[in-house]
């Protein structure tokens, strides 16, 4: 860890404030907050109603009322816990956020949606619940290993590729180069936040426009249904991957368009393809939660900054 990098936290004036914190924080330099704390070790398999069942315990024994904030540090696994339990806990409490991974930072802890995984299908339990707060702090992230700040990159690179071809060149650009520069990661992550603000602000509920922050995830899901060798930006990666061959087929993206993202991801250090055979991934796909009957809606592409919501009939 670096030796000046100042940690702070938001100020906050609720008289009761109790925290669940991603247990990297117990034994790093990071202060533990002055309120009691429960500590999640992140992962996909904590990602579940037993441990929402766990924090609703520590709050009842915290004495937590409804006015009581929960403040959540830590990844999109412990964002995804915090928003979800407060969403439930005595009908609904408030919560703050403070993202410690760049994809908590650009994208798990933005919108409002929260959720776990049950029998190994990826966020089928949650709802949307928005935070009163989301503190990001770029300095938090110098910690998190190259593997999973690629990952982060990811994330940030898909809502580019949704909006902004100037920033996703950017970011293409300083993630190519090994550890990027922490005044352009600042304003990058700045913009990937905007950006995915102003697309949930247009539909919240997730019943039109937003559908295409999925570009990637109907493909990620269903790799990460079927193997964990992947982390989820690893899958999304993959996934975009596969969007952007599926838009070549369709007739929409160019190929050499095609061609250059996933270059880019490949030189990003992401992945852009699996061994899972395609068999498999149909039949994860298959069961994905957005499926409607037998539509599946897929995000694809016309060109850097130009998504279309394809809807395709799928059977079994
Ligand atoms: N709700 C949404 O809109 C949304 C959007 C995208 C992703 N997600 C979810 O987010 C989850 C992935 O989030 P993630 O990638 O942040 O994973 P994560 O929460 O598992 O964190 C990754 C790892 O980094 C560690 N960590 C956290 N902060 C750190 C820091 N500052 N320094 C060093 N290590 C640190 C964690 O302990 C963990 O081991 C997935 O479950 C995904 O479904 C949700």
């Amino acid at each position: 860890m670096k030796d000046n990098v100042i940690y702070s936290y938001p100020v906050i004036n609720n008289s009761h404030t109790v925290a669940v914190v991603d247990d990297f924080f117990k034994s790093s330099r990071f202060p533990k907050p002055p309120c009691p704390v429960y500590y999640v070790h992140a992962s996909e398999q904590a990602k579940s109603l037993r441990t929402v069942e766990s924090i609703v315990r520590w709050l009842l024994e915290q004495e937590a009322g409804r006015d009581t904030l929960l403040l959540g540090i830590g990844g999109g696994i412990v964002t995804d816990l915090v928003g979800l339990t407060a969403s439930i806990y005595k009908r609904g409490m408030p919560y703050g956020l403070v993202p410690t991974t760049l994809l908590a930072q650009v994208d798990a802890s933005i919108g409002g949606k929260c959720g776990v995984n049950f029998d190994g299908f990826k966020n089928i339990l949650g709802c949307f619940a928005g935070a009163e707060f989301v503190y990001i702090d770029p300095k938090l992230t110098v910690t998190l290993p190259d593997r999973q700040l690629r990952c982060g990159a990811a994330e940030m690179i898909k809502t580019f590729l949704l909006a902004d071809a100037e920033s996703y060149a950017a970011a293409v650009r300083c993630f190519s180069r090994g550890t990027p520069e922490p005044g352009i990661l600042d304003t990058l992550v700045r913009r990937a936040v905007q950006i995915k603000s102003s697309i949930v602000a247009e539909d919240y509920q997730d019943r039109g426009r937003r559908h295409i922050l999925n570009l990637g995830h109907t493909f990620a899901h269903a790799i990460e249904k079927c193997s964990d060798l992947y982390l989820h930006g690893e899958a999304v990666a993959i996934g975009i991957s596969m969007a952007c061959d599926e838009s070549v087929k369709e007739g929409l993206l160019q190929p050499a368009t095609a061609a250059a993202i996933k270059k880019d991801l490949y030189s990003v250090g992401l992945p852009t393809e699996c061994d899972i055979p395609a068999a498999q991934l149909m039949k994860a796909i298959l069961q994905d939660k957005k499926r409607s009957g037998d539509r599946q809606k897929f995000i694809l592409l016309e060109d850097i900054g130009k998504p279309v919501i394809w809807e395709r009939s799928v059977s079994a």
